[in-house]
């Protein structure tokens, strides 16, 4: 059983397996993606009902643009479905929708609904949701470092005052707090410039079950093993 006093604030999810869910249905790899949304929504509200304070999912890399134009059209294409669909329900239920990365970059109607669903979402203070679009660690990296120089030769800081908090404040993922908990599902076992800077210290859970198949039941699994984790951030 999940232990209520122990839920991790924050958990980070690698959405992955969506097209080899697919391929072992025979179906084209979008309707895994199609599926992969189904299970997120899913996510998303178990993470409410858990009273989890963030949830921050991989939707598109910025790596991912190396895809096809039909499968990349299509994953923002159901985005946009996505949204449309659930943004009454996620405003209901208090959920706070942010996007992390350069979401200016996505088709204009990816946009128009990206910037609606911030807009009425905004002031909601419960599960923060937080959605990688176009997002890499590095590019957030760099951004952050470009910001961050431009205050300098403004004159705005110095460069003795600079320090971890300064970068953490320049990333995409300011105001929300590192990860506890990040989960990458289908078996592969590596980052994907996910979150580098911010999950320094988070447990580290993968799962070999595909995207889709992601359960509510599958995250508290995960949750179990992250409560049967000893953390030490470097201390005894
Ligand atoms: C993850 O599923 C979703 C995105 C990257 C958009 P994949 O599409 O990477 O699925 P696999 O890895 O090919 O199975
Ligand atoms: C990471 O998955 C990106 C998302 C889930 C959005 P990928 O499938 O793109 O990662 P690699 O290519 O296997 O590293
Ligand atoms: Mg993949």
């Amino acid at each position: 059983m999940i232990d209520k006093n122990r839920i991790p604030k924050h958990i980070a999810i690698v959405m992955d397996g969506n097209g080899r869910w697919a391929e072992k249905k025979k179906l084209p790899r979008i309707a895994g993606h199609n599926a992969g949304m189904l299970a997120m929504k899913e996510i998303v509200k178990k993470c409410s009902m858990l009273d989890i304070e963030n949830l921050t999912v991989y939707a598109f890399s910025t790596e991912n643009w190396k895809r096809s134009v039909e499968e990349v059209g299509g994953i923002f294409k159901l985005l946009v479905i996505y949204i449309e669909k659930e943004l009454k329900e996620l405003h209901e239920n208090n959920v706070k929708v942010k996007v992390l990365g350069d979401y200016k970059k996505l088709p204009k109607e990816a946009i128009a609904s990206i910037e609606k669903t911030l807009e009425i979402t905004k002031d909601n203070t419960g599960l923060c949701f937080n959605i990688a679009l176009n997002y890499g660690s590095r590019a957030e990296i760099l951004r952050a470092f470009k910001l961050i120089s431009k205050e300098l030769s403004d004159g705005k800081l110095n460069i003795e005052n600079i320090t971890e908090d300064t970068i953490s404040n320049n990333l995409y993922t300011k105001d929300i707090p590192d990860p506890d908990l990040f989960i990458r599902t289908s078996g592969e076992k590596r980052l994907s410039n996910y979150l580098l800077w911010q999950s320094a210290y988070s447990e580290l859970v993968f799962s070999d079950v595909l995207w889709p198949e992601f359960t509510p039941e599958e995250l508290e699994k995960a949750i179990m093993e992250f409560q049967n984790r000893k953390r030490r951030f470097g201390g005894r």
